[in-house]
């Protein structure tokens, strides 16, 4: 009895004390807001606390990973800013610094961690979703775009003002802008333009100080560390500007699928890995590898498992000149000319992003996107053609995983023409394609993500000996907890840094650490995986 009367009062005690910590944060931060020139007319607008009734569904709004949506395992933040201006910005950065919060910052809440809203420690979420404005010169060809927009509203808004104008970036209409560029950034014009930070001519940041600065002000090195070495580690992006590239009236879109049944359909893989990065930087072909299931066609016939291969292609001209090129180059894909559709530039948006071709491209401009599944993603990048008596052992892996799939993205092109060192993602010359795996599923529960969590890794471990190695090479923005992460609790360790850090950036780390050293020697703007100081760190707890 006198022990759970004990236990009792305790759990009260305790709801109490964490109750009154919270005000009193809450209270501290406001008062600080207020010290740093925001009326309190605006902080009552934009600052929740758990207590606040839309506390929850601010949080949910942009959780766009379904295994972190109704988790009671994550923590959630101690506080939430959603600013309307970008003065805001500032005053939230030195009032989380001041209260010896960590601060977590969100975009378009698509990273596959869900590290912008997620932590380890108390931590104050930023989140941008407010500042969202873009504008488009089209004289000048150039979009200024703030953070918290997605992708989906900078095509549209492009395409409103000229069709044959586009924004080299992602196939996913509602990633945010502020992680997307900040991580590189890109989509399938990947091998005519680069990544999008390739086509970046300015940005405006939030320091730790509370400064809001351009390019010019930030400096060339600051300005290099965002163009690929992720905002997070290094201020709060604010908006970035892209010079636009010119496209024609008409591009072309394909999309066959092939079945391993079909005995040429492993050739035609074979053949892709020794085109698909060199052939015309016009053309774009993913390949997308999945095991599914066959169902039989006589009755009472057991259904089999087989490997789908599926090969997507953006093609920036006319179908003519495609099937040239493809009927010369990558005959065994077989493609026929009533495979390829014309179409304009924004309608291929929305092939891509998968919606059927009567969606108006209004569609891109909601911010909700298909209904969550569980999803994990972990990258690689292959530099020689794996042969094709290996391919039929990865596709058996594949089939006997069961659920685990590939999407095979081709470099080349303009990629291998930029040097290793112009922006921190190192992944350039010698690269024939970047693997994405992927897992989607629906159940609920650590039951069956502990299940597909250990198939989607025992396909990477499979895969060893036919990807990049020392460093085995890894995208930022696909990002996966799993190569390395940092301490949250102590002091961020630069040898814990070097592990995923060279995985992510190869040679670049090292200056990365340099200009994270200059700009933010306290280690203010930290995460799992952010860019550590070169000195020793105060202890943050
Ligand atoms: C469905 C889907 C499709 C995708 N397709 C592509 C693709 O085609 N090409 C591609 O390159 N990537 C793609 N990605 C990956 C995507 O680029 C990254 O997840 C990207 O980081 C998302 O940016 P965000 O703003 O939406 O995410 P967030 O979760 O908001 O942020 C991601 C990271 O960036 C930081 N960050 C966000 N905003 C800011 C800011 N304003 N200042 C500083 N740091 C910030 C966050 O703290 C976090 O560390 C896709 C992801 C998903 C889920
Ligand atoms: C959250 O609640 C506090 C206290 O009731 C209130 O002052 C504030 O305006 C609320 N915030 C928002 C954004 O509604
Ligand atoms: C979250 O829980 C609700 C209520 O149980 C459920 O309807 C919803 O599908 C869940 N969402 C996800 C993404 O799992
Ligand atoms: C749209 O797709 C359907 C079937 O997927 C096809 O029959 C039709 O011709 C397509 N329409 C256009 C305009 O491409």
């Amino acid at each position: 009895m006198s022990i759970i009367y004990l236990f009792l009062l305790l759990l009260k005690f305790n709801s109490l004390s964490s109750h009154a910590a919270a005000a009193s944060v809450f209270d501290t931060f406001v008062d600080c807001l207020t010290k740093n020139s925001i009326p309190q007319s605006e902080i009552s607008k934009i600052v929740y606390t758990p207590n606040n009734l839309s506390f929850n569904s601010i949080l949910q709004a942009y959780i766009r990973n379904g295994r972190f949506f109704n988790s009671s395992t994550t923590s959630k933040p101690v506080i939430i800013v959603t600013p309307t201006v970008e003065s805001q910005v500032a005053g939230v950065v030195v009032c989380t610094k001041q209260l010896n919060l960590q601060l977590k910052i969100r975009s378009g809440g698509h990273d596959y961690e869900g590290i912008s809203y997620i932590s380890d420690v108390p931590f104050i979420m930023l989140d941008m979703f407010n500042l969202r404005s873009i504008s488009i010169d089209t004289n000048g060809k150039t979009a200024w775009v703030q953070a918290g927009a997605i992708l989906g509203e900078v095509y549209y808004n492009i395409w409103r003002k000229s069709p044959v104008l586009g924004y080299p970036a992602g196939v996913c209409p509602t990633v945010g802008v502020g992680g997307h560029v900040s991580g590189g950034g890109y989509g399938n014009m990947l091998r005519k333009f680069g990544l999008t930070v390739d086509n970046l001519l300015d940005a405006r940041l939030v320091d730790v100080n509370g400064r809001i600065l351009d390019r010019k002000a930030m400096g060339e090195d600051l300005f290099w560390a965002i163009k690929g070495g992720g905002g997070a580690s290094f201020g709060v992006i604010l908006a970035f500007q892209i010079q636009l590239v010119t496209l024609p009236q008409t591009v072309t879109y394909f999309r066959v699928e092939r079945f391993i049944q079909d005995t040429t359909t492993t050739d035609a893989v074979v053949q892709w890995q020794n085109v698909a990065s060199k052939i015309d930087n016009d053309l774009y072909i993913r390949l997308l590898i999945q095991p599914i299931t066959v169902k039989s066609k006589s009755k009472g016939a057991k259904s089999s498992k087989s490997i789908r291969a599926t090969f997507v292609a953006l093609f920036l001209g006319d179908s003519t000149r495609l099937m040239s090129l493809i009927s010369k180059q990558f005959p065994l894909l077989g493609l026929k000319k009533q495979d390829c559709v014309e179409m304009s530039w924004i309608d291929s948006v929305l092939q891509w992003a998968n919606f059927d071709n009567t969606t108006k491209p209004e569609a891109l401009l909601n911010r909700k996107g298909d209904p969550l599944t569980h999803l994990k993603r972990k990258s690689d990048y292959v530099q020689t053609p794996i042969p094709k008596k290996e391919l039929e052992s990865i596709f058996a892996k594949m089939i006997s995983l069961g659920k685990a799939g590939m999407v095979f993205n081709p470099y080349g092109g303009r990629m291998g023409e930029i040097a290793e060192g112009e922006t921190p993602f190192p992944h350039r010359a010698g690269i024939l394609f970047k693997i994405q795996y992927s897992m989607n599923w629906h159940e609920e529960g650590l039951t069956a993500e502990k299940e597909y969590l250990s198939q989607i890794r025992d396909l990477y471990s499979f895969m060893t000996p036919y990807v990049s190695k020392n460093p085995r090479q890894a995208y930022l923005n696909y990002r996966d907890l799993d190569i390395g992460i940092n301490d949250q609790v102590s002091q961020h360790s630069l040898e814990k840094g070097r592990v995923y850090g060279t995985k992510y950036f190869n040679k670049n780390f090292d200056r990365l650490v340099k200009v994270k050293t200059m700009v933010d020697p306290q280690n203010f703007f930290r995460n799992e995986q952010s860019i550590p100081t070169q000195t020793k760190q105060r202890k943050i707890m």
